[in-house]
């Protein structure tokens, strides 16, 4: 067996930072034991019908794993590894970063900085929505969705959340449950998004659900992007239905709907919910421990059953 430092074919080393195209990818597996890729990585059964024998392990950098098709890795016999329990805290950080930036306007008031348009004060200037004393819905309440509600608590927000099942009051002290989401969001004048893309949350949010919400509700998102209907939450911000978003995570990013850039209610990120230097070299290390514990015949720490 090749040791591990040589076996993994390291998919984002290239200096050049265009994606791997199906081909490249499948020429990178060849005569791996392991393969280390990110999300970008699309794994579908067109892959793993045609990826070398040699790969043991694919050991993903995030802990979303919607881009590897897991039935058809399953019938390749590859393990198929993730790394949950190290980003939470990093991307909870990025929910209120988004959840303060579109209350308070932040887009804009950066604009009217930068552009030299800043006027002297006036009392109306860039009014946003104050968090305290309001009720935050958590649409997800795994690690990160409780982190969020931790951080948030601090901001004196209600939290409330909808989850497969409901969680013991040492996990979510008072947070309220909700089992039908959409009485969760009916009382949601914030919504934060936390659950992982399937094909049961795949465009969770569109024009029935956002109707739901009360009018003026602020939405954030930093689990994936594919829970979004773009089209109709770009038309809630026209009018108004939906006050603000923050959004980390776009259907089909790098590229995202252009009618986001143009909206002045939307504060943008670009997918940087883990990037923090110890979540990243934690993720890493976690992927790294997994190739390794595989190629020596171990049981991987964080396996995706399928
Ligand atoms: C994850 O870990 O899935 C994050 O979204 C970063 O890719």
């Amino acid at each position: 067996m090749k040791s591990v430092s040589s076996a993994i074919t390291t998919l984002g080393e290239t200096p050049n930072e265009s994606l791997f195209s199906h081909q490249q990818l499948l020429s990178a597996a060849e005569g791996a034991d392991a393969l280390f890729i990110t999300p970008a990585d699309r794994l579908d059964s067109g892959f793993f019908q045609k990826v070398s024998p040699s790969v043991k392990i694919i050991a993903t950098f995030s802990v979303g794993f919607e881009h590897i098709d897991l039935e058809a890795a399953a019938l390749r016999k590859i393990s198929i590894a993730y790394t949950p329990g190290v980003n939470h805290e990093a991307t909870a950080d990025i929910a209120m970063l988004l959840l303060l930036g579109a209350s308070r306007r932040a887009y804009e008031a950066q604009e009217l900085v930068r552009t030299g348009t800043w006027k002297p004060l006036s009392p109306d200037m860039l009014l946003g929505w104050q968090v305290g004393g309001k009720v935050l819905g958590i649409f997800g309440m795994g690690r990160v969705g409780q982190a969020v509600a931790r951080r948030a608590r601090g901001f004196g927000m209600k939290i409330h959340y909808s989850n497969g099942s409901e969680l013991p009051a040492e996990i979510v002290g008072d947070a309220v449950y909700h089992k039908d989401p959409a009485d969760l969001l009916r009382v949601s004048q914030f919504l934060s998004l936390h659950a992982p893309e399937t094909p049961q949350t795949r465009h969770f949010l569109n024009s029935k659900t956002i109707s739901l919400l009360p009018p003026g509700a602020i939405v954030v998102n930093t689990a994936r992007g594919g829970l979004v209907v773009d089209g109709d939450l770009i038309a809630a911000l026209k009018s108004g239905r939906v006050a603000a978003a923050g959004l980390d995570v776009f259907e089909g990013e790098p590229n995202l709907n252009p009618e986001y850039v143009s909206l002045k209610n939307t504060f943008l990120l670009p997918h940087v919910g883990s990037a923090t230097i110890e979540t990243r070299t934690a993720m890493g290390m976690l992927a790294l421990d997994n190739v390794e514990a595989v190629l020596n015949g171990k049981p991987a720490p964080t396996l995706i059953k399928s």
